[in-house]
């Protein structure tokens, strides 16, 4: 166990990083590094081991199932920070399959990690939600590549964007749903009968259109195969008990997220891919408008990729009128970027997946200020039906991603600038629906929720 000691404390000295730091890029608590340093942790878990040596550049070639950290089978040590592809060259890291994290570095986003890393050692379900674009697919593909060395029969990623719509199509989603958790099935399958269960993670991602088909899939997938974990991205919660659901909200548009960043990770990433299609601009003397820039848009990711593609062709400061940002933004093809063809199409998406009352209501509430109440809500035309009735549409608005909670004492609602803009937008007269199936059938059938806590 010496091994193990002597083995992070040089790493982790070699990195230059604290306990803390060691702590928030791999999960694992800092009261563990401790005790495991000190020796009065001889006995880690595996799961607590492997994650401190995928953070330290480490991957453990195999975790054996002998011992707590591989019974000294002997660590393949790597040096920092190399690619998964560089890792998956020089080590045996267990299969993936499926659509893989894109090689450009994931910015920000060290305390969503955390928290799911740590997540994922005490459930075997995590949701992710938040609206479209926010980065769910890129922070569940970054997760679990991390999560990739724990899960022996390796990570299956399946795209759920082309299954039919439920209300539409049930049995179609139903059949795509299995066709994608087959080649799973028959892993585990081989699996049976031997003294441990197959480990696999599964990544399902964008579910927002089949979620009660994949809250029963899940359901179903959990109680027939022990060693699977599953990671579901979603703009709409998954009614299923025992999730561990994150709402990954927008990037950070002002401070510091973490030490070792210089600027806020909005700010970063549009530096970041402006410094990809336009190398020769240097916008250092304009980080006050770069930081406005990503304040207008909310911080969120897809439109700070697609303010930045603009920039080829637009000065900076035409992008910060707010009244025609998102319809400059628009006229970007977002279909490199997204599953949708452009921005608006994205929370159109979502939008058309509204019952009309919700609809109705988010309509009039774009017209309230930003970080409006349960009671200002009840003073529009369509809130006036009562407190109760208003806090349910907007428990599931919320539960839709197209409104954010803000959960201190009391609770207020908002609004992304974006969503405003679609929502202004879509029921002009003449406004075309991009919905992909007819109007008539926009609506599937939603859960009754328990009224919001406000
Ligand atoms: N933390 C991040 N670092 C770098 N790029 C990001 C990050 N988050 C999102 N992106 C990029 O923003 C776009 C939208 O992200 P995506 O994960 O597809 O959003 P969602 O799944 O929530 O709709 C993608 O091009 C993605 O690569
Ligand atoms: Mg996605």
């Amino acid at each position: 166990m010496h091994q193990l000691r002597d083995f992070l404390l040089n790493q982790r000295r070699i990195s230059g990083w604290t306990q803390e730091e060691l702590s928030e890029r791999s999960g694992v608590s800092v009261r563990t590094i401790r005790n495991l340093e000190t020796g009065s942790n001889t006995n880690p878990r595996r799961t607590s081991v492997a994650l401190l040596l995928t953070a330290l550049g480490a991957a453990p070639a195999s975790l054996s199932e002998t011992g707590p950290w591989g019974g000294g089978s002997g660590l393949a040590l790597m040096p920092q920070q190399r690619s998964e592809s560089q890792l998956e060259r020089t080590t045996t890291l267990p299969p993936w399959r499926g659509p893989r994290p894109l090689g450009d570095p994931l910015v920000g986003r060290s305390a969503d990690t955390r928290h799911i890393l740590a997540a994922a050692q005490r459930s075997r379900l995590i949701v992710l939600t938040g609206p479209g674009g926010v980065g769910k697919t890129r922070l569940a593909l970054a997760a679990a590549s991390r999560l990739r060395p724990l899960f022996r029969d390796g990570v299956a990623v399946a795209e759920l964007h082309d299954c039919p719509p439920e209300h539409l199509e049930p049995e179609g989603a139903r059949a795509e749903l299995t066709r994608v958790t087959q080649g799973l099935t028959r892993a585990d399958d081989h699996q049976r009968g031997s003294a441990h269960s197959g480990r696999q993670l599964l990544v399902l991602d964008g579910a927002e259109h089949v979620a009660q088909q994949t809250a029963r899939t899940v359901r179903q997938l959990l109680d027939e195969h022990p060693g699977l974990h599953l990671l579901v991205t979603s703009r709409r919660a998954l009614a299923v008990g025992a999730a561990e659901t994150w709402e990954v909200g927008p990037l950070c548009v002002d401070g510091q997220d973490s030490r070792d960043m210089t600027v806020p990770s909005a700010v970063e990433l549009f530096l970041h891919r402006v410094q990809s299609s336009l190398p020769t601009l240097d916008l250092g003397r304009h980080l006050p408008l770069v930081s406005r820039l990503c304040r207008l848009l909310d911080g969120v990711p897809l439109a700070i990729e697609i303010a930045a593609q603009r920039l080829r062709s637009l000065p900076l400061t035409s992008l910060l009128d707010e009244e025609t940002l998102f319809q400059l933004l628009d006229q970007v093809d977002a279909s490199g970027l997204s599953v949708h063809r452009t921005l608006s199409d994205s929370v159109r998406w979502s939008y058309d997946l509204l019952p009309a009352p919700h609809r109705e209501l988010l309509r009039d509430l774009v017209a309230l200020p930003d970080g409006f109440s349960l009671d200002a809500a009840t003073t529009v035309p369509s809130g006036r039906s009562g407190a109760v009735r208003v806090a349910h549409l907007l428990a599931e608005l919320a539960d839709a991603s197209l409104i954010q909670i803000n959960r201190e004492r009391q609770y207020t609602y908002r609004i992304h600038a974006l969503v405003r803009h679609v929502v202004g937008q879509v029921e002009r007269p003449g406004g075309t629906s991009s919905a992909p199936w007819p109007e008539s059938d926009r609506h599937p059938p939603m859960a009754e929720a328990e009224p919001a806590a406000v």
